[in-house]
This record gives structure tokens, sequence and C-alpha cells, in this order.
């Protein structure tokens, strides 16, 4: 079966009628003399030329997949994704499924929107990429930094971009010690996150992850990474109230500190609500503690909100409605929605008193900047404002969603379900009940294989399934999506 036709689909065809006019340049008559393949084929790269079982053997043959187990995806095969439409993606079998992780809880806007094609194409045309190294930059990178500080939480207005979350968690992390340096406090470089954190992938962003998973195989975290523990009332099976547990989380965490000595901590990141660790929704008072402790003991507070900023739990950013204060704030995915990779750290005036006071500042990536990637941004952020998405997460369908995920609790493989705005999860536990639960059932991985199957996609991780759709979605669809992961969840208890 062919994944495409043999002539090129809509979006190629439109994209090799590119011309460089303004250069006097024909850029496809220039590949056309060159190399003597027209500008479709060579922009095709052999695209819609291969069959379905063609694609399979290329994929194993040369292709790792990130955070995959290979030999069983070689065994079952790999699912194919053709095409996007507004909340649904198209599969290798033509079925429509509804994305109920936003791809990777990124694709706020949906798989079809045009205003960042136009823009990204636009970009393309006037200047596909330039650095912001050295004193140059481009325009793209400015008016994005611009918008992101009068959007952002009040100490926060100045940007520095990365290609990812990892990246700018990382790059938060270098800012942080050159600060603590330039302040002649180098004997702050141990760094705290908590247990299920998920921060990335790179080594020092491995190491504040605090996922077994993704620590152990890397012989990981490295030395002066400490991770505290986690408000995770389901996992810690306590009896205590939201509040009296979350206080308790909190001794506990300021324990760790004085004994690691506040003097040798240099900060603390934090994800306002920890997405890939399990949708952990922290209890009341919890977070203000934990900022306020953090504030006592002069740690820098760090909030990753590379999940949860842009709308996701109905509001810009949640460290505005915590009122988190944070010195750092790091983001990515649902900045670009991601159409293109970028992160971008947010970082304090008064940090950044003192990094412009250090003279050079060396760091930064290739693409830090890229003005494509930021001019992507810049209009899913005009996309989100103009249809009023983050309103509409907060008063409508948030709400709603969150109604139909308190539904599902009444399924008797659901245990707990936890969310807010339009992210959500439900611990699972198998027939004999939560003490049946034994390590290594995935309950989660296999009610995700069955929801897939039912018509729609949700992350398994261990024994829950997490939910994070496009900020576009519609009750129709969110009832969709309820009722497919209903279905897959009867097939798993049955
Ligand atoms: C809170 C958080 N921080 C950082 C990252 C890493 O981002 P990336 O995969 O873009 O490196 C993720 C990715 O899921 C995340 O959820």
């Amino acid at each position: 079966m062919a994944t495409r036709g043999r002539t090129p689909g809509p979006n190629l065809r439109r994209i090799s009628g590119f011309r460089g006019q303004r250069a006097g340049w024909d850029a496809a008559e220039t590949v056309r003399s060159m190399t003597g393949v027209s500008i479709e084929e060579m922009i095709g790269c052999g695209m819609g030329q291969s069959t379905l079982q063609e694609l399979r053997q290329k994929d194993r043959a040369y292709h790792i997949h990130p955070f995959t187990n290979h030999v069983e995806m070689h065994r079952g095969g790999t699912h194919w994704i053709k095409s996007g439409d507004g909340c649904h993606l198209i599969d290798e079998q033509d079925r429509r499924l509804l994305d109920g992780l936003a791809g990777l809880w990124c694709v706020n806007v949906g798989y079809n929107c045009a205003a960042i094609v136009e823009a990204v194409h636009a970009q393309m045309e006037e200047l596909p990429y330039y650095p912001s190294f050295f004193n140059s930059t481009t325009e793209p990178p400015v008016l994005l930094a611009e918008w992101l500080a009068n959007h952002a939480p009040a100490r926060l207005n100045k940007v520095i971009y990365s290609n990812s979350g990892s990246e700018a968690n990382e790059t938060a992390l270098k800012i942080i010690r050159a600060y603590w340096k330039l302040r002649g406090k180098s004997h702050k470089r141990k760094v705290l996150s908590r247990e299920f954190a998920y921060h990335g992938v790179t080594l020092a962003a491995t190491s504040l992850t605090g996922l077994p998973n993704c620590t152990e195989p890397f012989d990981l975290p490295l030395e002066n990474f400490i991770h505290v523990p986690a408000p995770y009332a389901w996992a810690a099976r306590t009896a205590l109230s939201p509040a009296a547990f979350g206080a308790d989380v909190i001794a506990r965490t300021a324990e760790i500190i004085d004994r690691e000595g506040p003097e040798t901590i240099a900060a603390m990141f934090v994800e306002p609500i920890q997405g890939a660790g399990g949708v952990i929704i922290p209890p009341p008072g919890y977070l203000a503690a934990l900022r306020g402790l953090c504030r006592e003991r002069d740690i820098l507070f760090v909030a990753d909100e590379v999940i949860t900023a842009f709308g996701r739990l109905g509001v810009w950013f949640a460290s505005e409605r915590e009122q988190l204060d944070p010195d750092i704030l790091n983001v990515a995915k649902g900045l670009t929605s991601g159409y293109l990779p970028l992160g971008a750290t947010l970082v304090s005036d008064e940090i950044v008193e003192v990094i412009h006071s250090g003279g050079y500042f060396a760091h930064g990536y290739t693409y830090t900047g890229h003005p494509v990637c930021t001019a992507a941004a810049l209009a899913n952020l005009r996309v989100i404002e103009s249809l009023g998405l983050v309103d509409r997460v907060r008063d409508d369908v948030g709400p709603y969603f969150q109604s139909k995920l308190a539904g599902l609790a009444s399924h008797p493989a659901v245990g707990e379900v936890r969310g807010d705005g339009l992210i959500g999860a439900a611990e699972l536990v198998p027939r004999g009940g939560r003490d049946a639960l034994r390590p290594g059932m995935m309950l989660g991985l296999k009610a995700a294989d069955n929801i897939r199957e039912e018509g729609s996609i949700v992350r398994g991780i261990r024994d829950l399934i997490a939910l994070a759709p496009p900020l576009i979605i519609t009750h129709g669809e969110i009832d969709e999506l309820f009722d497919s992961a209903r279905r897959g969840l009867d097939r798993l208890w049955n």
C-alpha cells in the first residue's frame, strides 16, 4: 500500500512553487540546471515513492526512535501517521484518530493552523536563517522576546532561546552557575528537583529528572543533583488530607535542604504540574510553601512550564496563577504548538543584571533565536490570542474536560482521576483492586494501546493514562476522546 501518491501532495506543490525572485534567482531553475532533477523531486527526497512495507524496512534499518523499545516496536510494526487535521491525525490505514495528547503535550492550536504555516513560509522567503550571536540579530526573536516579557510574571523581562525544553533547562542551569559564581558564591552548586519530575534528556536535564527509567540506564544523575519528594498522594498511599500531605512533603523537603546545607544549593526546578511523571497535581498550599521555602533558604526558584505555559491550564503561565514569582521560567512545546522546535528561558531582571556585569556571555546554540522558529511562535501566540483559547480553556472546554474526566472515575478499572484545565490522568487498577497491582503490569501502556484501537491517542505511563488534547478541542471531540477511553478501559477490564 502506498503511503502517498506518486505526485507531490498539495503542500509539496505549493512549497515547490517557491522562487527566490527578489534576489533575481530562480531556485527551481538553478536546481534543475545543476543536478538534472526537478525541485519537486529534490524536495521530495524520495517521499511518496515508497510503499508502507518499504518504509517499515527502512525504519528498521536506519532509524533509532526516541523513548522506544525497538525490539517490541519492530515486532508490532511502527505506527505511521500521515497527516493531521485539527485535533485528528490520519494514520497509515486512513483511520482518523483523535489526538488526546496534542502530539507530546504541545500541538495546542491543532494540526492545520494556516497562520503558522504562512508565517513560516514568509520568514523562509525573507530570511531563512541568521544567528543572534555576537552583535547581530533578526526581527522575530526580538518581537517574540517582547511578547514573552509582556505576558510573563513580573520580574521576567529577558529571554534567551534554545531548541527544546531540555536545552531551556540546560541554559537555565548554566545561567544559575554563572550567576552564583559572579556573586562570589561558587559553593552554591547543588540543584534540587523532585521525584517523578521530567525536565528533559541532556545530561544535566536527565539529572534533574526524577524518573529512574530515564536516569538509571545512563548512570545518572550527575553529582550535585538532589531529588526531594513529589507531592504524589496516590503513589504515597497517604491517609492524610491533601493539605496535610502537602505540608508533610514540604517538611521532608525542608529536612533535605537543611541536611545538604542551603548555602550549597543553587536552585530548585519545579514543574507546576508534573506532566510526564504522571500528571501530578500539587495539593493546596504546597506550591506556595515550596516557593517560600526556597526564598527563605536563598535558593533560586525555576519554574519549568514546558507543558503548563500558553493556555493548557486556562492561564498563560501557571506561575502567574500560583503566584510563584519564579527567578527563571522555561518554556518550549506550546510556544510554537510544536510546529517548529523552540525553547526559551525567561530570566529575572536581578539575575540578568549580574550576568551582564560579567561581560562576555559564552553560551548559545547555532539556532538560538532562529528567525523561522520564532516567527512560528509569534504566529502561534497570535492565533491563541485571537481565538481566545486561554479563556476558552479556563471557562469552557477545561471545565467540560474535567467533568468528563471525573465521570471516568466510575469505571471499575479507574482508581483515581486528577486534572486541571486541559490536562488529566486516570490511575488504573486491575481486578482485585489496587492491592493486586504488581510492578511491571503497565496497565497504562496496555490501556493506551486499547484506546488507540478505539480511536483516540492518550499517553500510557506506568499504570496510568494521561490526556492533554489540543486547546482547540470541541465538546463533541472531548466526548469522542472519553468515549474511546471508556471503551479501551472496558477491554482492559474484560
Ligand atoms: C516539563 C518538561 N520539561 C522539559 C521537557 C523536555 O522538553 P524537550 O523534549 O523539548 O527537550 C519536557 C518534555 O516533555 C517537559 O514536559
